[in-house]
């Protein structure tokens, strides 16, 4: 495979492959699924899914992409089981469809970094408004894919890595900062309770549902994005110590993110935390009057850097999203970087249309399904539900079946060893063989069955088998 590149070093790929999680999923999307399924009981079942199913499917997929050096159609293939490489055809799929709706979110982002400079801290009680109109977010989400179509082209470079080292850590930074001062907040007390005091009668299958889309989606999983990052990945690294790093640094950033947003919901809504389930808007309509009420200048100024960073945070995201489809048509089909990168980017940009106008400037889009539970849906919610919440834990049934009784674990087990002596009596070991051969199979396959029969569907098993 004549010059694919790859990266500089292992912090290159530790901070690429962190940059790809760590986006809108920790800070736009993680609080609003916190907020919509009842605060704490969310939380801690998300992190029992990110350390327990998710980690050992992030350690396989790095070491299928490295074994093979090939995009996660090409490894299946490569490892002898064309037919298994329907995993990668389904994460292509989800990549596309996933990449559709997050540029959108990405452009608001975008945009809410211009509002914020000109010191339009309205934007966020006008959000419902600001989000119809077309032309002008639609002219962001051309920008962001645009710029994301450019990053991609010019390869696995220092753009990617440089950018990621630098902006990172920053982002991390104010967020601290964002949290300290929500902790000085009237109030602030009672939404750090409804963050991290769980109300256990708040979970059922709805939320099982959420966390676990949550964790893949935020860890970047199930869709072969870290077997394609994998693919890049040097002999001598160490993958576990890698993948601990990179689920550390997304659940952290995603717990902030949490932390710092309830204590502004509090606030805003004296203590009553109305609207914390808001849903897609909450961090657009409660944080512009946060801003605000740091005073024009350092409203401003944090106000600014705070969307700025969250588009680039997105902006390393997207870049891992278009590269899996990226690199598998060039892989694959041999077409030439730059014109696989711009027609995919325009393909994904269609598919993305109903998601840009399904948010109240077309109502065709906006009411756009009702499922059998009686919630009527966007069209973007929908495409969010098929892709992260459904297809990225199927994707992840499937890798840990993959490798551990058709690949086998011994394959497994050799791949890791590159770069980590010790490996095979470790602990580590122990703990991703029981995980990847009986926990992830069962536990992902048996929510994929419950929860698509009954949110799709409309049939609860649960119902029919116990009562
Ligand atoms: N993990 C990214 C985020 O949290 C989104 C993403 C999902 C990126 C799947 C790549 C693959 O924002």
């Amino acid at each position: 495979m004549a010059n694919r590149g790859g990266f500089s070093s292992k912090l290159g790929f530790i901070m690429a492959a962190a940059g790809s999680a760590v986006g809108l999923g920790n800070i736009w999307k993680f609080p609003f699924e916190v907020g919509a399924g009842g605060g704490a009981a969310f939380l801690l079942m998300y992190l029992a899914f990110c350390f327990i199913l998710c980690f050992p499917v992030m350690v396989t997929e790095i070491a299928i992409g490295r074994k093979t050096q090939l995009n996660p159609v090409g490894a299946f293939k490569a490892l002898g089981y064309k037919r298994w490489s329907i995993i990668g055809k389904m994460g292509i799929l989800s990549g596309v469809l996933i990449l559709s709706f997050y540029n959108v979110v990405a452009g608001w982002a975008f945009g809410y970094f211009i509002e914020m400079v000109m010191g339009n801290f309205e934007v966020g009680a006008n959000f419902g408004e600001y989000i119809t109109n077309v032309f002008k977010i639609g002219g962001y989400a051309i920008v962001f894919m645009a710029t994301t179509a450019y990053i991609v082209s010019k390869g696995i470079s220092a753009g990617i890595e440089r950018a990621s080292k630098i902006l990172m850590p920053t982002l991390f930074f104010i967020i601290i900062g964002l949290v300290l001062y929500s902790f000085t907040l009237p109030n602030a007390f009672k939404g750090v309770q409804f963050y991290l005091v769980p109300d256990f009668s708040e979970i059922n299958l709805e939320v099982v549902f959420n966390a676990l889309g949550q964790a893949f989606f935020s860890l970047s999983l199930g869709m072969g994005a870290l077997i394609t990052y994998g693919s890049y990945v040097g002999k001598k690294d160490n993958i576990v110590t890698s993948a601990a790093f990179i689920t550390l640094a997304d659940v952290g950033i995603a717990f902030l993110a949490g932390l710092m947003m309830f204590p502004f919901v509090a606030y805003l809504t004296d203590g009553t935390m109305e609207g914390a389930a808001q849903g897609p808007g909450l961090i657009f309509a409660v944080l512009p009057g946060v801003f605000e009420s740091l005073g024009p200048v350092l409203g401003v100024i944090v106000g600014s850097t705070f969307f700025l960073l969250l588009s680039f945070a997105a902006l390393t995201s997207t870049v891992s999203l278009l590269e899996v489809p990226v690199t598998y048509v060039v892989d694959e089909h041999q077409v030439k970087r730059s014109r696989a990168v711009w027609t995919v980017a325009m393909i994904v940009f269609l598919v993305g249309l109903p998601s840009l106008m399904g948010n109240g400037a077309v109502e065709f889009f906006t009411s756009f399904v009702t499922y059998p539970s009686g919630e009527t849906k966007t069209f973007m919610d929908l495409v969010e539900n098929l892709s992260s919440d459904t297809f990225l834990p199927l994707g992840g049934f499937m890798i840990s079946i993959f490798a551990a009784y058709i690949w086998k674990k011994e394959n497994l087990h050799e791949e890791i060893s590159s770069g980590y002596d010790g490996f095979k009596t470790s602990f580590v070991r122990k703990f991703l063989d029981v995980t990847i051969s009986y926990l992830c199979p069962i536990i992902l396959g048996i929510i994929f069955i419950l929860t698509v029969s009954q949110k799709f569907f409309g049939v609860s098993l649960i119902d029919k088998l116990f009562y």
